[in-house]
């Protein structure tokens, strides 16, 4: 853990401008700067830096934050991961929090594996170059397979010597610990003896993100059926088979430039692609996927190809497992390659532009895939017809977008011959039962009619009281520390100034209101917790929070797009700006946050006291009713402060 006091110096020394702009080409423009979003595609430039706020925005696709957040969002990196980058980047050196003996056993076993899984790489590599027998028996093997020595090089290929010890018994005598050799599964201890558990094999390393050996795959190079073709590296406190995509490490910045990601079965698949010059290629090493895998490609794209060898008798079965990417809300290409060949082959045959164009010409939506593909096989028998019905609803169901169900329930329709109402009926129904949440706050499923409207209108529905809430928010983080008032001591008859955020954080203490956000409520409490002890200093503490959420909320609401409350734009048709009026402002906006609550609160109690009308409980009704009516005087006088309407 990096400690706080190094948080701060990094995000002091982390310029905004400095930090984009190793990345992103600025203009000045006034007090901002401009530049090509590097976030999405765009020719004309609406990504603006702003220097004086330490935040950037871009208007074309919404994309803000601060300069941690900015690093985090452009190299794929975590929080800490993005701290240490700017500690380099500015020379600070990383203090970190003290560990618990336990974390540091667990994080000094973790870097020993890491030491060791790193200098076997390097041992099979120079076996592979440097040795006769490396030489003559595993780059033989790589050459007659038509790998060029760049790409042997890229993927840090090696070879392990058929000696049954030779690795374990060199690691030995250089020093490195045998717990350690036995712990990350490269040697195998028997009793008293030790041996390699890779032995006459090529070896493909399998790397973390940033590019550390986590482990090992291993080929065999003679057909022996007692054997299997494969060995792998087992589960180690560094290698999680279920968490690693091959090829990822040196896939990622293709994969973001091109914003797709291309899956394979094998190594030498992922090898291929890339001397074919399609680097944007990882491989699930012959195993179904994992939602952490797809979680780990969703970091670098949306977009998923999947390459299927053109005779894979498998394909049906795997196609199952594809139903874990649409979960994710990722869009899922198929394309089947000609008859008989796997990535590997088809890609030697043929050229960059051949390969792509195929690629190209014979991607297929996977419903409409698996739609097809399942027709083909019922032959119109009525009950495997059935069959497939429910299969395909079965993947249209997990999809999150309301939207994109929409389309594919219109679509195998088409296909299927069944009409859209009973689609939509089968795949509502299954999300009933299996309680799936929709992500965006489009009208439930459930409640879709029957016959149902072709195109679902996206109406959004945030919480009323979002929006107030916000803006209370933004005008403690932008003019929090201004004055408000000066109000006399009752005391001692001195003058006393009352700022924007003593005054917001009485009024709604005063009156025991709540923010229904969660970042919303945080800030909020922030701000509290530093006005009651008179250490409140404004918006920087929050744009360069710790709390990515509470960060980018602030440097969201600090950008120029807020600029002007709503509600004085509605009321007042000119005001110059928001500062000539300020006091009238925040008296507005904490009347409209206090009436948003009290109107959500008046619902609540509108539907107890129908429940309790039916229940005939009338004690119960005369004290709703009551409560009903003093809020609705509360209203009252709101809106006629307000000038006599409700905003809404
Ligand atoms: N695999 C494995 N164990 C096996 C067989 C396969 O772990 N016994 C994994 C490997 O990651 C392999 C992938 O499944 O790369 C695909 O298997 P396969 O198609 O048989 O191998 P290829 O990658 O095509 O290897 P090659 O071209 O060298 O035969
Ligand atoms: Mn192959």
């Amino acid at each position: 853990m990096i400690d706080r006091p190094t948080i701060e110096r990094i995000l002091d020394a982390a310029h905004i401008v400095d930090v984009v702009q190793e990345f992103v080409q600025l203009k000045k423009r006034g007090a901002n700067f401009l530049g090509l979003c590097p976030f999405h595609n765009e020719k004309t430039p609406s990504f603006t830096v702003s220097p004086s706020k330490e935040i950037f925005k871009c208007f074309g696709c919404g994309k803000v934050g601060n300069s941690v957040n900015f690093v985090m969002e452009h190299e794929h990196l975590t929080y800490p991961e993005a701290l240490k980058y700017l500690a380099r980047k500015y020379h600070i050196e990383i203090v970190e929090k003290e560990l618990s003996q336990d974390e540091i056993d667990k994080q000094n076993e973790r870097e020993s594996l890491l030491v060791v899984t790193s200098y076997a790489s390097r041992q099979f590599a120079e076996n592979l170059f440097q040795t006769d027998e490396g030489i003559s028996i595993g780059l033989t093997y790589f050459k007659e397979r038509g790998f060029r020595q760049d790409t042997l090089k890229k993927f840090e290929v090696g070879y392990s010597f058929e000696k049954r010890d030779a690795f374990t018994k060199k690691a030995l005598e250089d020093g490195y610990k045998q717990d350690f050799l036995v712990k990350t599964g490269l040697t195998i201890q028997h009793e008293e003896r030790t041996f390699d558990r890779f032995c006459s094999r090529v070896m493909f390393p399998i790397h973390s993100l940033s590019g550390q050996v986590l482990g090992f795959g291993g080929r065999i190079l003679k057909k022996d059926p007692k054997s299997a073709k494969y060995l792998n590296s087992p589960e180690s406190e560094i290698y999680h088979k279920s968490r690693i995509l091959y090829g990822m490490y040196q896939a990622r910045k293709s994969v973001t430039e091109k914003d797709r990601c291309y899956l394979v079965e094998g190594y030498t698949d992922v090898m291929s692609l890339h001397e074919t010059g399609v680097e944007n290629v990882v491989a699930s090493s012959g195993t179904s996927l994992t939602q952490e895998q797809v979680r780990l490609i969703k970091r670098f794209t949306q977009n998923i190809t999947i390459l299927y060898d053109g005779d894979a008798a498998g394909i049906k079965a795997s196609i199952r497992g594809i139903d874990i990417v649409l979960e994710e809300g990722m869009n899922v290409k198929i394309v089947l390659l000609p008859d008989g060949e796997d990535p590997d082959s088809f890609s030697k045959k043929t050229s960059n532009e051949e390969f792509t164009k195929f690629i190209r010409e014979n991607e297929t939506d996977f419903i409409r895939f698996k739609t097809n593909l399942l027709l083909s096989e019922a032959n119109n028998d009525p009950v495997r017809k059935a069959d497939l019905i429910r299969d395909v609803v079965k993947s249209i169901a997990v999809i999150p977008e309301t939207i994109t169900r929409t389309v594919y329930i219109k679509e195998c329709s088409t296909l299927l011959e069944v009409s859209e109402p009973i689609l939509y009926h089968e795949v509502n129904k299954l999300r009933q039962q299996k309680n799936i949440q929709d992500r965006n706050k489009y009208p439930a499923a459930e409640d879709l009619p029957i016959p149902p409207p072709v195109i679902v209108k996206p109406v959004r529905q945030e919480p009323v009281t979002l929006y107030s809430e916000k803006e209370i928010i933004r005008l403690l983080l932008k003019f929090g520390s201004t004055e408000f008032e000066r109000v006399v001591s009752t005391e001692d008859g001195r003058e006393e100034i009352v700022t924007i955020a003593d005054y917001i954080v009485r009024e709604i203490i005063s009156d025991e209101l709540g923010f229904d956000n969660h970042v919303c409520a945080r800030i909020f409490d922030d701000v509290r917790f530093h006005v009651e002890h008179g250490l409140f200093t404004g918006d920087k503490q929050f744009v360069k929070h710790e709390d990515p959420e509470i960060s980018s909320l602030s440097a969201d609401l600090l950008s120029d797009s807020h600029e002007l409350s709503r509600i004085w734009k509605e009321k007042q048709s000119y005001v110059e700006t928001e500062e000539m009026k300020l006091k009238e402002i925040v008296g507005d906006v904490v009347l409209k946050f206090k009436s948003d609550k009290i109107i959500v609160k008046r619902k609540e109690i509108m539907q107890l006291l129908e429940e309790a009308v039916k229940a005939n409980d009338t004690e119960k009704v005369l004290l709703l009713q009551k409560r009903y009516s003093n809020l609705s005087t509360a209203l009252g006088m709101i809106s006629r402060k307000l000038g006599n309407r409700i905003l809404l």
